[in-house]
């Protein structure tokens, strides 16, 4: 099996995203999957125009051909599953991974068929044609700074929305809210973390063995990190202390 991580953070390798991609990944590799991450912060991806030419002069080919496209649907050519990967911005994913999936476009059939729901949609090109990107199944990964899973409603349906468009399915989603917790946690926190970072890697190992997450390892997954007050209280400390030598009127008036 061949995993691609798609990682939308603008801090790339930096980012909290990525902490849990790694740990994903790594579990994935155990269980015998190949793997690659491509960071979206490292590349140069253009926006689609939305020309059309990819459906209707050049089939197949966008007219925009010197940006990283080409090189990171080569790295990913064949994958089996992709996992999407974003920190929250504003309540969706990042626009780095929204400009990303826009450029897929070029690999939609513009045809458009009903499908079983009485909905339409494109289908998917003849199998030689088709690419990875619309075969493969889905995963979703994203972290938060707000304290709540609610904040990733949008994500969720967008994902589950992506794969039905896609004639795909979604194979895990995997939310952190309160993901500023994850990076350098202090020593009481360190075994929680762990044990997140665990979940997150038998995940990984559980999609490739299984086909998907366990409903035990989601339920684990599901847990916040901290009590919802604690955190609030911790991260407003945090911000305060921050804060502490900067001159505005929000700081006294919060
Ligand atoms: C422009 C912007 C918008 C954000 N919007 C949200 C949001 O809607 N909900 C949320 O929980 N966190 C939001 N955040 C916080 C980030 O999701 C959070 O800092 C996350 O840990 C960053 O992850 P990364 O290190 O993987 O980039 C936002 C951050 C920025 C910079």
């Amino acid at each position: 099996m061949k995993i691609a991580a798609i990682n939308g953070s603008p801090k790339g390798r930096e980012s909290i995203t990525h902490l849990m991609v790694r740990s994903f990944l790594q579990g994935a590799e155990r269980a015998g999957a190949e793997t690659v991450t491509v960071f979206l912060a490292e590349k140069d991806i253009r926006h689609c125009r939305g020309c059309m030419a990819c459906w209707f002069k050049t089939p197949g080919k966008c007219i925009i051909d010197d940006d990283d496209m080409a090189e990171i649907l080569s790295q990913t050519e064949g994958v089996d599953v992709v996992v999407w990967a974003t920190p929250l911005k504003y309540a969706n994913v990042s626009s780095m991974l929204k400009v990303f999936v826009e450029r897929l476009l070029v690999f939609a059939n513009p045809f458009m068929l009903v499908d079983q729901t009485g909905e339409t949609r494109h289908p998917k090109k003849a199998p030689g044609a088709e690419s990875s990107f619309y075969r493969a199944k889905l995963v979703a990964i994203a972290n938060g700074g707000l304290g709540q899973r609610g904040h990733f409603q949008v994500l969720s349906h967008w994902i589950q929305r992506l794969a039905r468009n896609n004639l795909t399915e979604v194979i895990g989603e995997i939310y952190a809210p309160q993901g500023p917790l994850l990076v350098n946690p202090a020593a009481e926190l360190q075994p929680i973390i762990a044990d997140y970072l665990g979940l997150l890697e038998k995940s990984g190992a559980e999609v490739v063995t299984n086909g998907g997450i366990s409903p035990e390892t989601q339920k684990l997954l599901d847990r916040n990190l901290i009590p919802e007050g604690i955190y609030l209280q911790q991260i407003n400390s945090y911000f305060k202390m921050l804060l502490s030598s900067v001159k505005h009127p929000y700081v006294n008036s919060w």
